[in-house]
């Protein structure tokens, strides 16, 4: 009988291999009800793709398979699954204060929080959300705000990048160039400009919104840092998002960092809580929040809100994620381990089923050669990594590898084997 992999090792009711075959069996049988994003149905195989733990940079299925998380469960692991100071940071919290409102209130874990991401980014003021879009749609809305504030309504319109992404909310899929996130939606949202390097921008708009340095839901693309250079000045306001990019991912805390941009906002989530729980913050420098300054009648706050932010539970949980980058040395890992993965890159450009490879720090994108459908090639050998023990879900064919920033050079090189093995096959 194989070991079982339900549940922690050291959990006291782990459960005995009999136990484990029926969850596996139950999990095969079952009528499930639940209804998973981005995800066709009909044909998702719930019995090879059901994880019940996670432990370090691997997730485990109820199989009792261990898999590699290649892709970070979607770029929000950091410090790897389950990481005791995460966990204990969260339990802590939970006994003392599990959840106030931030409206008309505060709490010590969120000021806390604020503090740190404010040192972080040379920001001012953290506003909190929950998911990445929530960050987005603030940051849109108070931009448009600060315009009404400022003497400037008709200041509504906003800039992108091409091939822009910024989430699934109708604000951020606005924001977003990608057919298939927005096209469907009309109805729902409303035009934006892309950024053209020589134009000027109109009196009518709010903000460019950029991702720095890499797009990665249009398939880990980069982007020339020259573009960003014209915007120093002359944006009207500058709306970074890093919830992909923040946290390390890039080889800097924040990819804005390396680019030399100062931005009015940016947008953090994903990676923020260290990947343990949800939590977004949009970040704003003083002239911003400045704006929102006036007497109680005068109804000039930013009237936005909801109902978790800066719940505290996740703000312990980031503050352990951000203690970690110091004691485990985080961003020195990123650096050496991005050398290797250069390495490895460097070898796969030359494959005939290699398209392009494409790599900001741990960011990275290997583009397959097309099949006869777009796509069929990436799904193929994202199915043969899973067999072979890595865990990426492919965008198009694009394989992405957007692994813990804790992972091994070992857990590296096993990827990087793994899919130069996969696409000899
Ligand atoms: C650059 C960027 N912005 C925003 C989002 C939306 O974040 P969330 O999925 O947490 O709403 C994403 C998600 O992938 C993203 O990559």
């Amino acid at each position: 009988m194989p070991p079982c992999y339900c549940v922690a090792p050291h959990d006291s009711a782990r459960l005995e291999p009999n136990s484990c075959l029926s969850l596996m069996n139950d999990v095969q049988q079952q009528t499930s009800h639940l209804w998973l994003p981005f995800t066709q149905m009909r044909d998702f195989d719930r019995a090879s793709r059901t994880f019940v733990r996670g432990e370090g940079n691997e997730l485990f299925d109820a199989r009792g398979k261990g898999v590699f998380d290649a892709v970070s469960s979607i770029w929000t692991i950091v410090h790897g699954h389950c990481h005791p100071a995460i966990v204990e940071a969260i339990a802590r919290q939970a006994a003392r204060l599990d959840h106030a409102t931030l409206l008309g209130a505060t709490n010590p874990v969120a000021e806390r929080l604020a503090e740190r991401l404010c040192a972080l980014t040379g920001l001012d003021y953290a506003f909190f959300a929950g998911d990445g879009a929530s960050a987005i749609e603030a940051a849109l809305k108070m931009a448009i705000q600060y315009w009404q504030h400022r003497g400037q309504p008709q200041r509504t319109r906003f800039v992108r990048l091409v091939d822009a992404y910024h989430g699934d909310t109708a604000g951020a899929m606005s924001l977003s160039d990608i057919a298939a996130f927005r096209s469907r939606f009309g109805a729902l949202t409303f035009e934006t400009l892309p950024y053209d390097l020589a134009g000027e921008f109109g009196s009518d708009v709010a903000a460019v919104v950029v991702e720095p340095l890499v797009q990665a839901a249009a398939g880990m693309r980069l982007v020339p840092a020259a573009l960003y250079q014209n915007l120093k000045n002359i944006a009207p306001l500058l709306i970074v998002d890093e919830i992909a990019t923040g946290f390390g991912r890039t080889g800097t805390m924040f990819a804005f960092e390396s680019l030399g941009l100062r931005p009015d906002l940016a947008c953090v989530g994903k990676g923020l809580t260290g990947g343990a729980l949800a939590l977004s913050a949009t970040l704003a420098h003083e002239r911003v929040y400045e704006a929102f300054l006036g007497a109680r009648g005068d109804a000039v706050q930013f009237f936005h809100g909801h109902s978790y932010a800066g719940n505290p539970i996740a703000c312990a949980a980031a503050l352990a994620s951000l203690d970690l980058f110091q004691s485990e040395a985080t961003l020195q890992r990123v650096a050496s381990l991005s050398s290797l993965a250069a390495r490895r890159l460097d070898a796969m450009r030359r494959l005939p089923a290699v398209r392009e490879t494409r790599q900001a720090g741990l960011m990275i994108g290997v583009e397959l050669q097309r099949d006869a459908q777009p796509g069929e090639a990436g799904a193929r050998v994202a199915a043969g990594l899973y067999e072979r023990g890595h865990f990426t879900r492919p965008i198009g064919d694009v394989v992405q590898f957007v692994p813990p920033l804790s992972s091994t050079e070992a857990q590296v090189n096993a990827f990087f084997d793994a899919l130069a093995a996969e696409l000899a096959a």
